[in-house]
């Protein structure tokens, strides 16, 4: 699939006020500064269209973007932000979790984790949450070209050892660099097959 079109729609703080859930939805999600914006720019071929930034705590609303006038991109706040306060990081925290559990129309989640890094206990208590109530995620790692090709095949398989420790088995996953544009095109396929599984509930 190609992305012919992606419009920004809104931002908002409250999934009851987001767009009416008429059309199949991908949310990103991951700690802060792991890539989430970037990649939503990348599959877009956008470079303007989410805001990205250097700085962690830079996505900090739930903003949905229209693709090819049919499905919806969300871009998510990140998790794990320190330098933010403890009543915002709880808002936060709110606002995430209300529209993971509520949001009828989310076909998955894709829980973005930094290819460079171990598996961090943050990430693992966010997965059993989502595993717990029941929300279906991926998982995609990012920025894989700031490594190597081996320490990149390596750092994904010691995850993978690392995650079934706890599961029997693994999700999806999905290898990519926004930078490099790498690992796209198998997430787009990957959305073009849960499209069509989409029914409204009403
Ligand atoms: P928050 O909104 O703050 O939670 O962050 P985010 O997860 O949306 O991250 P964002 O897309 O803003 O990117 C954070 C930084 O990582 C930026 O400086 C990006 O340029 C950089 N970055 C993102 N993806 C890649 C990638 O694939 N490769 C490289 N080299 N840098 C990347
Ligand atoms: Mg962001």
């Amino acid at each position: 699939m190609k992305i012919k079109t992606a419009q920004f729609v809104i931002s908002n703080t409250d999934y009851k006020i987001c767009p009416t859930p008429k059309m199949p939805e991908y949310a990103f999600i991951g700690r802060s500064n792991v890539g989430k914006s970037s990649l939503i720019n990348a599959l877009a071929n956008n470079k303007n269209l989410a805001k990205t930034s250097t700085k962690p705590g830079k996505t900090q609303l739930i903003n949905h973007f229209l693709i090819n006038k049919k499905w919806y991109l969300v871009d998510l706040p990140g998790y794990g932000f320190a330098k933010t306060s403890k009543e915002k990081r709880a808002r936060f925290h709110d606002m995430i979790s209300e529209y993971l559990l509520n949001r009828s129309n989310l076909m998955c989640l894709f829980v973005l984790i930094d290819s460079r890094h171990n598996a961090q206990a943050i990430d693992q208590e966010f997965i059993q949450w989502l595993s717990e109530n029941e929300i279906p995620f991926v998982l995609v790692f990012t920025k894989g070209d700031k490594l190597g090709k081996t320490v990149l095949a390596k750092n994904v398989e010691e995850y993978k050892s690392e995650m079934l420790k706890q599961w029997a088995e693994l999700p999806r996953i999905f290898i990519t660099s926004a930078e490099k544009k790498r690992g796209l095109d198998d997430i787009l396929t990957y959305i073009e097959s849960l499209n069509p599984i989409f029914r409204e509930i009403t």
